[in-house]
């Protein structure tokens, strides 16, 4: 029998700022894959959000593309699921400008990303910057996304989203979907390597705190070895007091889909070297055949531009729809 029933809506979108890291992986990207079977989904390449820092034009182009190929590596499939890149649908942009009209500057201040970014970019606080979550909501109420699969560090981000919708949908009448985020239980936070109070990110200047998604097995290797770990030389879950091999019990497990009871079990009596040589070559099976898919896909530009082209063709009539409802519901005269 033919399954009639309507799939629910799933939007995400990753930034093209350097290589993406096993943190983005898992706490985002693998469930991407995991989730397009039973839902209707829209994956983005976020690039309008990538300037609210600034970029080198060639590296930024360059990052465009290959995060696009990524995300074609990682098992995504263009029948399946909308795979486009941000800038190539006018729509994110319209609607973010009419959403910042319906935000306040005093929740915009609150957000936490922001301060961050503020104190680390502190030479160009612009008001992209600022405005960057309303940018966000845009994305992702244009396609009238259920979920959104992301990582924990953006749960601050989609509860704006939400806030912004319903104030929207109070005004004018239901309007738009509100969203949910969809965030991993293990993976939702993987933290460095090296320091592990902080969240793994390619923009660490250590760049053995993290792990990035194209690393080659014996780089992969190396990074796991100099983990920071502790001095009690048992495997144990225990966040606040063992935070280093929580992590890599977290990675572990998310790679291998062991719980952290098993894995404490398969390595009681052992020590943190034979631990981190698990999780080492756990974590190289797990990215050798996106690492090799990508590699395909760069050989074939003009393919990844049509595909892009598709993509952003079919977003855009989608988002289009939301866009007119929106327009409509303000009072503009739609052409
Ligand atoms: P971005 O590009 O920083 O990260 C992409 C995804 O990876 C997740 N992530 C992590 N998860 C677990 N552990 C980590 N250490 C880790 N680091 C990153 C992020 O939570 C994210 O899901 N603002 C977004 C991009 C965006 C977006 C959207 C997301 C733009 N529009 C609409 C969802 C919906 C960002 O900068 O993600």
């Amino acid at each position: 029998m033919e399954n009639t029933e309507k799939k629910k809506k799933i939007l995400s979108c990753i930034q093209p700022t350097g290589t993406p890291t096993l943190g983005n992986y898992l706490g985002a990207l693998k469930n991407w894959k995991a989730l397009e079977d039973d839902f209707d989904a829209a994956y983005a390449v976020a690039d309008l959000h990538a300037i609210t820092v600034r970029q080198e034009p060639q590296q930024f182009r360059k990052q465009i593309i290959e995060a696009y190929a990524l995300l074609l590596s990682i098992g995504l499939s263009p029948e399946k699921s909308i795979v486009f890149v941000q800038s190539h649908v006018p729509t994110h942009a319209q609607l973010a400008w009419i959403l910042n009209c319906y935000t306040q500057f005093g929740e915009m201040s609150r957000m936490t990303q922001f301060k961050d970014k503020s104190r680390s970019h502190a030479d160009n606080i612009n008001v992209g910057l600022f405005s960057y979550p309303v940018l966000m909501a845009a994305d992702i109420l244009l396609y009238q996304a259920d979920f959104v699969p992301v990582g924990a560090d953006q749960k601050q981000h989609l509860e704006i989203a939400r806030d912004i919708a319903s104030r929207f949908n109070g005004m004018y009448g239901n309007v738009f979907t509100i969203p949910e985020p969809y965030i991993p239980k293990a993976g939702a936070r993987i933290m460095s390597l090296q320091d592990p109070a902080k969240k793994m990110s390619k923009s660490d200047e250590n760049t053995k705190s993290f792990i990035s998604m194209l690393d080659k097995p014996e780089t992969i290797m190396k990074k796991m070895r100099s983990a920071v770990t502790d001095s009690e030389a048992s495997v144990r879950f225990d966040e606040e007091l063992k935070p280093g091999v929580s992590n890599l019990m977290n990675i572990y497990s998310c790679c291998t889909g062991l719980d952290h009871e098993q894995i404490e079990k398969d390595f009681a009596g052992k020590g943190y070297g034979d631990f981190k040589t698990a999780v080492g070559e756990a974590v190289v099976e797990e990215l050798r055949p996106i690492r090799e898919n990508f590699e395909m896909y760069m050989k074939d530009q003009a393919m990844l531009k049509e595909m892009m082209t598709k993509g952003a063709d079919i977003a855009t009539r989608i988002s289009q729809r939301t866009l007119d409802k929106t327009m409509k519901k303000i009072g503009y005269v739609l052409k």
